[in-house]
């Protein structure tokens, strides 16, 4: 094998796709995954790969210092990529703490193990997954560039913020070679149903109400996860050490559109009459703090490291609900089980 490559988090959404990519597309990598199986890991999501040669799972905490450097030692990782976290906002809304532990606390224990076993060795790289929400919110106009100043508004951004600057101070201070980008709104595949789009195509298959948050004016800015899990490959190759890149589509949904699109979508492939399942739209109580607007120019990724989007959305959009319809099982998997109280009790 010619390079043995750490991706934490693997069992969850982007991590899923982002292991798979790099088993298939690296046959002659080792690629390793490292996942604690929160309720948001799952490791369905990665059986077409499962007992593949160039494939290992390690089931295990990133906050688990003694048990990283083992596996810092016994494996001999070229690269790191670090996609673990606790990463829905609402959730961090209610338990801060466990978005300090695994957000914060695990990767800066992931960046000791790593500059103390690279100490002295060349070729190496930590590539840091990270998000727009760093940069705040924005107002009507404007984007977020890699230069725009970090001004996180939410427990989780505040937590993949502080995250971000350890990975840089790493760099400044003991000449760890890193890379971290910052996207915005994945969708796609194996999405977590607690996150918008794949809530809102559950609930239209239950006929429940769809909770649109506030007025549902706020604006996301929509990527396909393949074309997350592509752009992290060509950084991860052919990045800079030292430099940030920005990964996003150009692609701004108003939530109430992107909704009422999914439902016109959905009536569609369930032969239900048109205009039915808008129906279902419930305004409920806005998010504390709702960030109102993220836009994302991914300018400098294209023009230095020549990635683009691959998918328009409405495909996208169209092939993420067929998915999620030739896939019931592994959503009613997901929905019959407890995942809401998960960490009910244990950080209020
Ligand atoms: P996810 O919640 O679907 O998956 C997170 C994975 O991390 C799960 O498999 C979980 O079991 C694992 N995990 C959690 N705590 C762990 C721990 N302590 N030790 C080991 N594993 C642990 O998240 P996602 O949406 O796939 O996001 C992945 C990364 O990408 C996150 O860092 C997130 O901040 C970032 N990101 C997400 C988006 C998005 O739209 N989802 C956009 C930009 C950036
Ligand atoms: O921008 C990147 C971020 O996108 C990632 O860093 C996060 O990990 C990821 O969860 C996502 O955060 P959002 O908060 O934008 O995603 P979410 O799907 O939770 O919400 C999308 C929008 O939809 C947001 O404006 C809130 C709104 N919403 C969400 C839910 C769950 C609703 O109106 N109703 C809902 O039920």
């Amino acid at each position: 094998m010619s390079k043995s490559i750490l991706i934490t988090g693997g069992a969850g959404f982007i991590g899923s796709h982002v292991v798979r990519r790099f088993v298939n597309e690296y046959p002659n990598y080792k690629v390793y995954n490292l996942d604690k199986l929160t309720y948001a890991g799952n490791l369905e999501n990665l059986k077409d790969i499962e007992g593949k040669d160039n494939y290992e799972f390690i089931k295990g905490d990133i906050c688990d210092g003694p048990f990283i450097v083992s596996l810092f030692e016994k494996y001999d990782f070229d690269g790191v990529i670090h996609l673990a976290a606790e990463s829905h906002v609402d959730r961090s809304i209610k338990n801060p703490m466990a978005f300090v532990e695994t957000n914060v606390i695990g990767t800066v224990t992931l960046l000791n193990a790593a500059k103390n076993a690279w100490q002295g060795k060349e070729g190496k790289r930590f590539y840091h997954v990270s998000t727009d929400e760093v940069y705040g919110a924005l107002g009507e106009e404007g984007f977020f560039l890699e230069t725009t100043p970090y001004d996180p508004k939410s427990p989780y951004s505040a937590s993949k913020a502080s995250s971000d600057h350890f990975v840089r101070a790493y760099q400044n201070t003991y000449g760890l070679p890193v890379v971290i980008s910052n996207c915005s709104n994945n969708y796609g595949p194996n999405h977590f149903p607690e996150k918008l789009i794949p809530l809102v195509i559950n609930n239209i298959q239950q006929k429940k109400p769809i909770p649109v948050y506030g007025k549902g004016e706020n604006v996301r800015d929509w990527l396909y996860v393949i074309d997350h899990a592509r752009a992290i490959d060509v950084i991860f190759h052919k990045g800079e050490n030292g430099e940030t890149y920005n990964i996003g589509g150009f692609n701004e949904w108003k939530n109430i559109d992107l909704v009422r699109l999914l439902c016109n979508i959905m009536d569609e492939k369930l032969g239900r009459a048109a205009g039915e399942s808008e129906g279902l739209i419930t305004y409920v109580t806005d998010r504390a703090g709702h960030d109102l607007r993220y836009a994302i120019d991914a300018t400098k990724l294209k023009n230095e490291l020549g990635w683009e989007p691959s998918l328009q959305f409405e495909e996208g959009l169209e092939k993420t609900v067929d998915w999620y319809l030739n896939n019931k099982e592994w959503l009613e998997d997901i929905v019959s089980g407890d995942y809401q109280n998960y960490y009910k009790d244990q950080y209020q």
